[in-house]
């Protein structure tokens, strides 16, 4: 079968960057058209940077990195560099990348790309706020007929979110955005928290990325001990879910993965609730559903899979 075509808009990010490798291990299945970046868990000069670091390390310069929005469609920036550092990308002492990034938008560059491509055949890979996929739906609608689906992460069904008690991250850093893909009738598959939050890096899983050996082995141990120390902190768990990984290894085995069609509204007014995700998990709204609310995982599996894969690089 046919790689699939996939653009990964991402703010790196210490798990974006495990979603940026595993997808640079896998172009049997998937063929990554670009990346494109956006301000989110660290200011957009600083993900564009880090986006290319990454490209860099998997030796895929080859692949463009666009930067795009830098900053949420109508809130103010609020960076999560207390998760992520303040580089965006702690943990590893990091070369500067060489190469450039692309000319252009990253808007743009959604919308060039899906105009151009047949219908139902691009898949949005977003792991960062929204804001470049709404603008880049709002730019040109006539992109929505040709993307194939948007998986994404963000947002919290069913469990509490994790910046403020009702919204998660990239959610609550622009519901509106989050709004405007949630309205967009495209098919939208969503790794919230529910999700996520079973994907935790256990002592186990962490040694076997370590035991890989080498310098791809050496970068994400680095990063993801940096990253864990914050939700071991918080949640009291063995270690830290890595969240923006699960879309990837979705397209890679669907079957890790399981969930509910449901209808997701978002909170764009209230002060205390902004940002969260309001899925109607029993149908009590009688709306049709738009969004496929992922909520169960084989964890094992998805581990076994990271691991092969970053073996491959
Ligand atoms: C999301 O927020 C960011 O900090 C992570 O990169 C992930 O995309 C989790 O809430
Ligand atoms: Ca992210």
């Amino acid at each position: 079968m046919a790689a699939r075509p996939i653009i990964i808009d991402c703010d790196p990010g210490l798990d974006d960057a495990v979603a940026l490798l595993l997808a640079f291990a896998s172009p049997e299945e998937l063929d990554l058209l670009g990346i494109t970046c956006v301000a989110g868990n660290v200011p957009l000069d600083r993900t564009e940077r880090n986006a290319r670091i990454i490209r860099a390390l998997a030796w895929r310069d080859d692949v463009p990195v666009y930067a795009g929005c830098p900053r949420p469609m109508l809130r103010p920036l609020h960076a999560a560099e207390r998760v992520h550092g303040k580089s965006g990308l702690d943990g590893y002492d990091w070369d500067e990348p060489s190469a450039p990034l692309a000319d252009g938008h990253a808007v743009d560059f959604i919308v060039d790309t899906c105009l151009a491509a047949d219908d139902r055949s691009i898949t949005l890979c977003p792991i960062g706020p929204l804001t470049n996929v709404a603008l880049a739906i709002v730019k040109e609608p006539g992109i929505l007929p040709k993307i194939a689906e948007i998986a994404f992460m963000g947002g919290a069904a069913t469990i509490p979110g994790n910046v403020t008690p009702a919204a998660e991250f990239n959610i609550h850093a622009d519901p509106h955005a989050a709004r405007i893909v949630l309205e967009s009738g495209v098919k939208l598959t969503m790794f919230g928290l529910d999700v996520t939050h079973q994907a935790i890096t256990t002592p186990d899983r962490m040694a076997a990325i370590r035991d890989i050996g080498g310098p791809i082995s050496e970068a994400v141990t680095g990063m993801l001990t940096f990253y864990d120390r914050h939700d071991i902190e918080r949640y009291g768990a063995p270690g830290g879910p890595l969240h923006d990984p699960c879309v990837i290894a979705y397209l890679l085995q669907p079957d890790l993965f399981g969930g509910k069609d449901c209808h997701v509204a978002v909170e764009t007014e209230s002060e205390t609730t902004i940002g969260q995700t309001v899925a109607d998990w029993w149908g009590v709204t009688g709306k049709d559903a738009n969004c496929r609310v992922i909520n169960r995982i084989d964890a094992d599996g998805f581990y076994a899979l990271i691991v092969e894969r970053l073996k491959r690089l």
